[in-house]
């Protein structure tokens, strides 16, 4: 893409890398992410000369995204909530939707005592429940992250490490649902929060470019798309302590299937909450009181 004969400079980098890809907000992130400099930082260096180097880092990763790629992949971290996490093809880009899922769960175990046990199943790149670990207090929070890919705990192992000490309480299993997690948790759990594979496979409405890149064990679910939604609705009240929450991210069409389902498990209070564009996208529901 760049003429690297002579020197150029972020400015017209950034120019140039806005015309091939049609993109400004994608061009300035990625002219960030090759320059090493983020916000005013780099609007601070617009006028200083790029090394060789960094140009061609920054065409490697205009060439990936011409190819298609996801945007998160290419730079290979994304933001959420108040955490940087580092994205790879192993786990699902984290959506804007999973934050208010994480909001919610945040919102509940705040309302506990001093010490909050939570679980956050299919954890993927940890998003959600190494927010919870960053957000609540240190003393007295447990999170446990579970998934059933290995490859997904080991890039959420990788951003636990990036969050610091906020990830001295925070467990990894692997393994299936609640099966994952150590027998001697059962009836302990303040809160189970999960963004489930929940697309049924025919879903016409999925984007080709997330077919094509996001991990299919991510995306999907058998019967419809509520199979998963469903070991977690029925395995989950033996895993709650009373009065312990069950959050679930959830297709903006399971709301009225998923309430069925929790109220049949059990569950009181159960309640589906509109995400900003205002579908029913999460499913909160808590285990009696005894
Ligand atoms: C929709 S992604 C959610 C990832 C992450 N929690 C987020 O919100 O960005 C679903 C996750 O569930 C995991 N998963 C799929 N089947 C599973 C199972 N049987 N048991 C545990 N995790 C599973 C996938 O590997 C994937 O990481």
């Amino acid at each position: 893409m760049s003429d690297v004969e002579r020197p150029i400079t972020w400015r017209e980098l950034l120019a140039e890398t806005t015309a091939v890809l049609g993109e400004r907000p994608a061009a300035r992130w990625l002219c960030e992410t090759a320059c090493g400099l983020h916000g005013d930082e780099f609007l601070a260096a617009l006028d200083e000369s790029a090394t060789e180097r960094m140009v061609g880092h920054l065409d490697a990763m205009v060439a990936r995204r011409r190819s298609g790629e996801p945007l998160a992949y290419v730079m290979g971290n994304w933001s959420f909530r108040t955490i940087d996490l580092m994205i790879d093809r192993r786990v699902l880009i984290p959506r804007p939707e999973t934050e208010w899922v994480a909001e919610k769960a945040i919102e509940i175990v705040r309302a506990c005592g001093p010490s909050r046990l939570v679980a956050d199943l299919g954890t993927g790149s940890g998003a959600i429940g190494l927010s919870m670990a960053a957000e609540l207090p240190l003393s007295g929070t447990e999170v446990w992250l579970t998934d059933a890919s290995v490859d997904a705990l080991d890039v959420a192992r990788a951003n636990a490490a990036g969050i610091g000490r906020s990830a001295a309480n925070v467990r990894f299993a692997h393994g299936s649902w609640l099966s994952a997690l150590p027998d001697e948790l059962h009836g302990r759990f303040d809160l189970i929060v999960s963004n489930p594979p929940y697309i049924d496979v025919d879903d016409s409405e999925v984007q080709e470019s997330v077919r094509e890149w996001e991990p299919s064990s991510a995306l999907f679910a058998p019967s419809g798309g509520l199979g998963d939604i469903a070991t977690i609705v029925d395995e989950s009240p033996k895993w709650l302590r009373p009065g312990g929450s069950l959050v679930l991210e959830i297709g903006y069409r399971q709301g009225d299937d998923v309430s069925r389902m929790m109220n049949d498990s059990g569950f009181v209070d159960v309640t589906v909450l509109p995400d900003l564009a205002g579908r029913p996208r999460v499913a909160l529901g808590r285990t009696v009181l005894s």
